[in-house]
């Protein structure tokens, strides 16, 4: 153990007062969840590439990248400048823009599986938009989802986002848990739940619900469920079901698409029908997206009359928005995302080499650009057993906390999201953090 315990009252004393004040006047503390931690938040003063500054002056390595949503980092160059051009034209027009033309045809280019496109303003919007217009195009209420996964905070979306071993019921049979009191009993009834890569328990559990089912709705690579890729067995049944029992297959790609030019859904030898996209789409700024089949998406044209699924906002599509974005993913090309994702490999085989060396009781998973500790010796397989008890949960908050006083920033789950700005010295600065943290646990 080579670094010194730094004096934490006084390195965060600003955050401190700053936590004070936001107690008086923002619900719980805070506008986001995320951002709240014990005792008080980390308030940011600046950011730039891979690094943030805090209020405090202290200077981290960002791995968390706004939740996985700066692909280039803080305050990309070519982003700035493109987004201060169109600051002096306008940020919202209620003319249709050309930016967001534009932009459109990048996105539908980049997947045979984006015939038509809609942007919005999150990735709750998006995965909201999605499962609406599943139900517009098939006239059924239900959504199968995976038990554990996040899909932002549509009522629907969080259904069993965060059950727990005392309302979860059978692995086989998972039981729809609401997550916000209040949640109305039609939306659990509407929600499926399915064990990940159990193709056998999914497709009895999808057989129970066969002609009320819309859609089905798969991240992936799950973050929350614990960051390890949907087996493709699993996928293609799903997809397989959805087909013969007239459902459509519904990706939640707002974080994956990251890890592929065309997103995570290039892996699979079968093609959602609709993909729910966000975060890096939006070059740093609110964004989300649906893209599908082109017949399905028509749930949203109008054609004369009344559209089967009527969708407007006030900020969709906004120039500032389709400015960054398509500066952003024009940057991130397929040559691009090879590299980042071969920095993720080597990411991922350093903490894994670390923890053999030290012997340590952990575990790493992930995909293309991110990855995640678990403290675990063996890699998590289902939610159930990535789920973190009382005690998994108080190592990880120490080891985060470690971390941070060491300068690095993981998201609070242990996960890291890379941007194509990091380099090996930023790895390497992980790589001394979390071998000090782990010496100290
Ligand atoms: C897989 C997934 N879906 C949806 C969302 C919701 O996106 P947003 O926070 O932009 O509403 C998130 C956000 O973390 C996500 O990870």
């Amino acid at each position: 153990m080579t670094a010194p315990e730094p004096d934490i009252p006084a390195a965060y004393a600003k955050s401190a007062t700053f936590f004070g004040r936001a107690q008086k006047v923002l619900a719980g503390g805070a506008s986001r969840d995320t951002v709240l931690r014990t005792p008080h938040p980390i308030y940011a003063a600046e950011a730039r590439g891979s690094y943030i500054t805090d209020v405090d002056g202290r200077r981290y390595v960002d791995f968390v990248n706004n939740m996985a949503s700066l692909i280039h980092g803080h305050a990309y160059p070519p982003v700035v400048e493109a987004v201060m051009a169109q600051l002096q034209r306008g940020t919202a027009y209620t003319f249709a823009s050309t930016t967001e033309v534009i932009y459109a045809e990048h996105m539908v280019s980049r997947s045979r599986a984006f015939e038509r496109i809609r942007f919005v303003n999150s990735g709750t919007e998006a995965v909201m938009a999605m499962l609406k217009a599943a139900r517009a195009y098939t006239g059924r209420p239900k959504i199968a989802k995976v038990e554990g996964a996040y899909h932002g905070s549509y009522d629907y979306a969080e259904v069993s986002q965060n059950a727990n071993p005392g309302n979860w019921g059978r692995e086989d049979a998972p039981v729809s848990v609401r997550l916000s009191s209040g949640t109305p009993q039609s939306v659990l009834d509407d929600m499926v739940v399915i064990p990940i890569n159990q193709p056998d328990a999914a497709t009895r559990i999808l057989d129970m619900h066969r002609d009320s089912i819309a859609g089905i709705l798969i991240d992936p690579i799950p973050h929350r469920v614990g960051l390890f890729e949907a087996d493709s067995a699993f996928v293609e049944r799903l997809g397989a079901w959805a087909k013969t029992a007239g459902a459509l297959l519904l990706f939640d790609e707002v974080i994956t698409f990251r890890t592929e030019y065309g997103g995570a859904q290039q892996r699979f030898n079968v093609a959602p029908d609709l993909t729910a996209l966000g975060k890096i789409i939006g070059g740093g700024f609110p964004v989300g997206a649906i893209a599908g089949r082109a017949d399905v998406m028509s749930v949203f044209a109008a054609n004369g009359g009344p559209a089967r699924l009527p969708m407007s906002g006030t900020f969709n599509a906004n120039p500032i928005t389709m400015t960054a974005g398509r500066v952003a993913m024009e940057h991130f090309d397929a040559a691009a995302v090879r590299r980042l994702n071969a920095l993720g490999d080597a990411t991922r085989a350093m903490l894994r080499e670390l923890i053999t060396e030290l012997g340590a009781e952990a575990s790493v998973t992930g995909a293309g650009s991110m990855f995640r500790f678990h403290f675990s010796s063996q890699a998590p397989t289902s939610y159930r057993t990535a789920y973190l008890d009382k005690q998994k949960k108080a190592r990880l908050v120490r080891f985060l906390s470690d971390l941070l006083d060491q300068g690095v920033m993981l998201a609070d789950t242990g996960a890291g999201m890379l941007s194509t700005v990091m380099r090996e010295e930023e790895v390497d600065r992980l790589r001394r953090a979390a071998r000090y943290s782990l010496q100290k646990q």
